[in-house]
């Protein structure tokens, strides 16, 4: 059984986290304000694309999600985040292609660079160096370079701003400047309420990972909402390594609810992401779904977005789930910063 008393006990913080993670969390701020302000050099003048792949793996395309869930709100170019090898059918005329790998060397995002090139697309290289950046170099592709030396996911602020930058100086504009200013003025607003100074009593993110403990989080957004409860799942994997289930309200209703029973249920603590933005049939569909899966489930919590703009909402959110994980991974005693299992399955398949 996790000991709660550990996430207030700063020497077994510095003992969990010997990489300082909390310290890159609560920077998350200002790594999205300096984020905001990356320029792409050489971006190509292109004219307006028919359609956005954007090619990345784990920690990178969780940007990419964010660029695609603000995109739906707001402009008419569909956003397609492509996680896997080459690029979907839909990439040929008049197709931006975004390959955003943080590291660089993620395979997947290296294989849809070379299929841009065969089938003659514009490529945005969003990365921090790495075999990415050569190429960029090399074939005098756009790079957004962001800043070395984090691990991935929790890089996003670098991922996502400068990505969405890029599109408005191609005046595809994912989200508007005064939401941007919004979202970081509301990050600020968190960093220092769930920073690990703050004592459990008083901060949401310990709170939720005390009541998760040794339950496995599913984590249920609504339609907008949806992709950063994804988000939070592999969160919850990678920083904590504990399983976790996300998925979006309605279509869980018309599945996995049927899975929320006695006893297998008591293993998993639900964690509603819930938002101003819900429609009233959305919210009349969390209310039941709370009223249905209570008794059975190992505990609820609702957490709720902040911020007017779409940007602000699902940025808090994911900015919420972060420390969550990050407070759950020293409850379960695991450093939540090395991966070393995908660390393994990389250095297999370079034949390293
Ligand atoms: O967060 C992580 O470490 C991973 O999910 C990585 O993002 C993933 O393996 C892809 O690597 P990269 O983001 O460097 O392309």
């Amino acid at each position: 059984m996790s000991d709660p008393a550990r996430v207030d006990d700063p020497a077994a913080i510095a003992a969990a986290d010997p990489h300082g993670a909390r310290d890159v969390l609560a920077g998350f701020p200002a790594q999205c304000r300096a984020g905001s302000l990356i320029d792409a050099a050489r971006l190509p003048a292109v004219k307006r694309p028919r359609v956005i792949v954007i090619a990345g793996m784990g920690g990178s395309a969780a940007a990419a999600d964010l660029v695609a869930a603000c995109a739906a709100e707001r402009v008419e170019v569909p956003v397609v985040v492509h996680r896997g090898y080459g690029l979907p059918s839909v990439a040929w005329d008049d197709t931006l292609v975004v390959a955003v790998s943080y590291s660089g060397d993620t395979v997947e995002v290296l294989s849809a660079v070379d299929a841009a090139r065969t089938r003659r697309l514009p490529v945005l290289v969003v990365s921090a160096g790495g075999t990415l950046g050569e190429l960029a170099v090399k074939r005098r592709l756009a790079w957004a370079r962001v800043p070395g030396g984090l691990m991935p996911r929790m890089a996003l602020g670098y991922l996502f701003f400068p990505i969405a930058r890029a599109l408005r100086a191609l005046d595809i504009d994912v989200v508007a400047a005064d939401d941007v200013a919004e979202a970081l003025g509301v990050l600020e607003g968190m960093a220092q309420a769930l920073g690990v100074e703050r004592p459990t009593a008083d901060n949401e993110a310990k709170r939720l990972a005390v009541a998760i403990a040794d339950r496995w989080p599913a984590v249920y957004g609504g339609p907008v909402t949806g992709p950063v409860a994804y988000r939070w799942k592999t969160d919850m994997e990678e920083n904590a390594k504990t399983f976790a289930l996300a998925g979006a309200l309605p279509e869980m209703n018309h599945n996995t609810i049927e899975a929320w029973r006695a006893p297998l249920a008591r293993n998993l603590h639900l964690v509603l992401l819930r938002d101003a933005g819900e429609t009233p049939e959305i919210r009349r569909r969390f209310e039941i779904l709370s009223d249905l899966v209570s008794d059975v489930a190992g505990g609820v919590s609702v957490c709720q977005s902040r911020g007017r703009s779409v940007l602000a909402r699902l940025l808090s959110l994911a900015y919420l789930g972060q420390w969550t994980s990050y407070y759950l991974a020293l409850l379960h005693g695991v450093d939540p910063w090395s991966v070393p299992r995908l660390d393994e399955i990389k250095r297999r398949l370079s034949g390293g």
